[in-house]
């Protein structure tokens, strides 16, 4: 609909062209958003951006909506290809048909519109796909065809593509095909699986030189074909809403991400224990067997900081309410568990039972806070709890009431939350697409509000406890969008004891880094199905380096605690999680790293070393920000895994072995060798030992001081509020000179540690 460019106006930081053939049809608008992020814009629906990724919350202070609306086109020009508008960063060109080429600030392109032809793929026959379904089959090749919003950009033959949060799969997401609708499906997922629990519409383009981001904003169902209908060039897509999206423009993939959570707003820091190892189970039927997990993990001197209370621990599945019959007094349970040094979370979902009498229930009614039919009935489905209504989140006073309701857990004592089933998940089929929501100021159907209702529900409890503690929230959830970073940390749902998930799990949380989501993590051992000694062996070892380390399986599956898998496994186990508390500071460093510049605590070696073709698809290691990479064996039965390191020097964390990088080898790995490698001239910051973070975190710092020179920025606070916004934190300075290390204290606003003791790393293993 879009022909000829006919003219253009702007606007301040806004481009507006005319088109012959566009009929009545807004102005398709192009925007500067700063030097490197250009959003592009069709106001189909006529409402304008309606974001719930972009909420100009930064975390930081100073990045208001103001400032970051006040860069503005260097220049806009036009000649015979169109009309060129220039930041200091990128150029861009827009042409006839609205087709929208970016270059970088040398002329280079960085991603130009698809002209060429695109290659449908023949429409399968009824006849077809009635025959292909007699033995269950489903149609394996989807029928792409046009979306009524889309966006065709061309790919060069070394592009890579990252990014889409939790998807299934491996790192490179090129040559695959996948939607966004945040979805609950219980079977063990797959590598075609096309949607998850979690709609991130982000990709992370990383070309041979250069890389750029695209932010596709618009939170219905949307489709991304990453060059599987065709080679040279993918596919966004919508069924409906805007053509809204955000290009980013960088150098490397580090630039973009820290551009997407510049916009989007950056994972800010967690309290100190949430870094600490969490106990779950769903299951833990009565107060008696939960009682019996703190004392184990105690006996069997494991060190942790949380046990998460699953659905047992309520009345009926009842949000809000507490199991009386099984659990006798929730307050006491709690406080017992403090007393140990153990946190409880308590599990949270927004199914509310339909039941007269139900606090929850009458005052939702009384409200209208439940979501309705187009009829106007309350909108009834079932969840755990039975027949159950919905909780409108897109509606601020239901956010309101949503987060005053968090006092019921935390006048018990509980230290977060975790919510679930937020996608939202039901029993009796899918919400109908015409169910009616509210998006802030007006109605809108579920087809339009589904993939933000996880979003929504983490924004109300996030602020909630915010109001109600004063300290960092910790809100864990199951469905999100782009941006619930800011509100929630986040686990990847129901995976399987089963090998394939623990090397998904890696590909998955690195994606889910870049995407914005740095802070989460897999249920270690698996969720479904019966883990194996050696699977929880192993995936204690991959789970002890993920940001959010929980050990979490289903009712009904092979109980999953460390001590259950006999003497050896057990200490494995203590081995590994005692190495997390020994890594607590060089963790928060990084949550504080991740809040400043948005870089994810676990990352894929290729956001390091992004010139480096030997990493550009390397699924099976991954580092911890950007000193420690982690080769984990994710294979049964191996004993030995082929390690692969880029340029540089590294130590065996082990051995104290020097290697040269770019270069492959095998490494021994006896069940209780998880291989790490540290950089040259690296510092890495450890605690002693303790059975939980509250004891004496600023007691002891150890600075293990790697050959090589390089500086470290360390940093430290009280570990619990928002009091460091305000300056409430120190910073050190760390020079290592081949384990000669100069201490400079950048930032004082917190008490200094006791003691601070260096210890020459490789000296100490020989
Ligand atoms: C869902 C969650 C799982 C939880 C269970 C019971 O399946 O994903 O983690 O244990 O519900 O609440």
């Amino acid at each position: 609909m879009f022909e000829k460019l006919k003219g253009y106006r702007v606007e301040e930081q806004k481009v507006y062209f005319q088109y012959e053939g566009a009929g009545e049809e807004k102005e398709p608008c192009v925007e500067v958003i700063s030097d490197s992020i250009i959003n592009v814009f069709v106001d189909y629906t006529g409402l304008g951006h309606r974001s719930r990724a972009i909420e100009w919350e930064q975390t930081q202070e100073g990045d208001t909506k103001e400032s970051i609306r006040s860069v503005k086109p260097e220049s806009v020009s036009q000649n015979e290809s169109g009309v060129t508008i220039k930041t200091k960063k990128v150029t861009v060109v827009v042409g006839d048909n609205f087709h929208v080429d970016f270059y970088d600030c040398k002329g280079m392109p960085l991603s130009l519109a698809h002209r060429g032809e695109r290659k449908k793929n023949t429409a399968l026959s009824a006849s077809l796909l009635a025959f292909l379904a007699k033995e269950g089959h489903a149609a394996a090749g989807s029928i792409i065809g046009d979306y009524p919003i889309q966006e065709v950009r061309s790919l060069d033959d070394k592009d890579c593509i990252y990014g889409l949060g939790d998807k299934t799969g491996f790192l490179n997401k090129r040559h695959y095909a996948y939607e966004m609708w945040n979805t609950d499906n219980p079977n063990p997922q797959e590598d075609n699986f096309k949607v998850l629990y979690k709609s991130i519409p982000f990709m992370l383009v990383l070309k041979e030189k250069g890389a750029y981001g695209i932010f596709f904003d618009n939170h219905g169902k949307t489709y991304f074909d990453m060059g599987k209908e065709g080679e040279d060039y993918y596919v966004l897509g919508a069924d409906e809403g805007n053509l809204d999206y955000y290009f980013i423009a960088g150098g490397n993939l580090k630039d973009v991400v820290a551009d997407y959570t510049w916009l989007t707003g950056r994972a800010p820091m967690q309290q100190l224990w949430t870094l600490g190892f969490h106990q779950s189970r769903w299951g833990y039927e009565t107060e008696e067997e939960i009682r019996g997990i703190a004392k184990g993990l105690r006996e069997h001197n494991l060190p942790c900081d949380c046990i998460h209370f699953d659905i047992d621990y309520m009345d009926h599945y009842k949000v809000f309410t507490w199991n009386k019959e099984n659990y006798e007094d929730g307050g006491k349970v709690i406080s017992d568990f403090k007393d140990m040094g153990i946190k409880s979370v308590t599990i949270i979902d927004p199914g509310v039972k339909v039941e007269e009498g139900y606090y929850v229930y009458e005052e939702g009614v009384k409200n209208d806070y439940f979501v309705k039919t187009p009829e106007g009935e309350i909108y009834v489905n079932e969840v755990w709890p039975g027949d159950a209504v919905f909780p409108d989140f897109g509606n601020p006073e239901v956010r309101k009431w949503w987060g005053e309701k968090q006092k019921y857990l935390v006048d018990l004592g509980a230290a977060g939350v975790w919510n679930d089933m937020n996608e939202p998940a039901s029993f009796r089929g899918p919400l109908p697409n015409d169910i009616v929501f509210t998006d802030e100021d007006m109605p809108a159907p579920h087809s339009q509000m589904h993939n933000v209702y996880g979003h929504n529900m983490a924004k109300a409890t996030y602020e909630g406890w915010k109001e109600l503690t004063g300290k960092r929230p910790f809100v864990i959830t199951r469905a999100c969008y782009g941006g619930s970073q800011k509100y929630t940390t986040g686990w990847t749902g129901d995976n399987h004891s089963i090998w394939s998930h623990l090397r998904m799990a890696i590909p998955q949380l690195c994606n889910m880094g870049l995407s914005g989501m740095s802070f989460v993590g897999t249920d270690v051992g698996g969720f479904g199905s019966d883990c194996t000694p050696e699977l929880f062996a192993r995936w204690l070892q991959v789970g002890c380096f993920s940001p959010f380390f929980r050990d979490h399986c289903a009712k009904g599956c092979r109980v999953q605690e460390p001590w259950q898998f006999g003497e050896e496994v057990l200490a494995i186990s203590r081995k590994y999680i005692n190495l997390r508390y020994e890594l607590l500071p060089y963790l928060y460093d990084l949550m504080y790293e991740c809040e400043m510049t948005g870089m994810p605590i676990m990352r894929p070696l290729v956001l390091e070393y992004g010139n480096d073709e030997n990493v550009k698809n390397r699924n099976d290691e991954f580092m911890l920000g950007d000193r420690l990479l982690i080769a984990p064996v994710v294979e049964q039965g191996a004993r030995e895994k082929l390690v692969y390191l880029p340029e540089g020097i590294w130590y065996d964390y082990w051995t104290g072995e020097k290697i040269e990088g770019s270069c492959s080898f095998i490494r021994k790995a006896p069940l209780d060798v998880c291989p790490i490698y540290v950089k040259a001239g690296a510092v890495i910051p450890k605690y002693p030992v303790r059975m939980h973070v509250g004891e004496d975190k600023d007691e002891l710092l150890i600075l293990e001081a790697y050959p090589g020179e390089g500086t470290y920025t360390h940093y430290q606070d009280n570990g619990e509020d928002f009091s460091y916004r305000k300056g409430s934190f120190n910073t050190y300075q760390i020079h290592n000179q081949d384990g000669k290390v100069e201490i400079k204290k950048q930032h004082e606003g917190y008490r200094d540690y006791g003691k601070v003791e260096v210890k020459t790393a490789v000296e100490a293993f020989k």
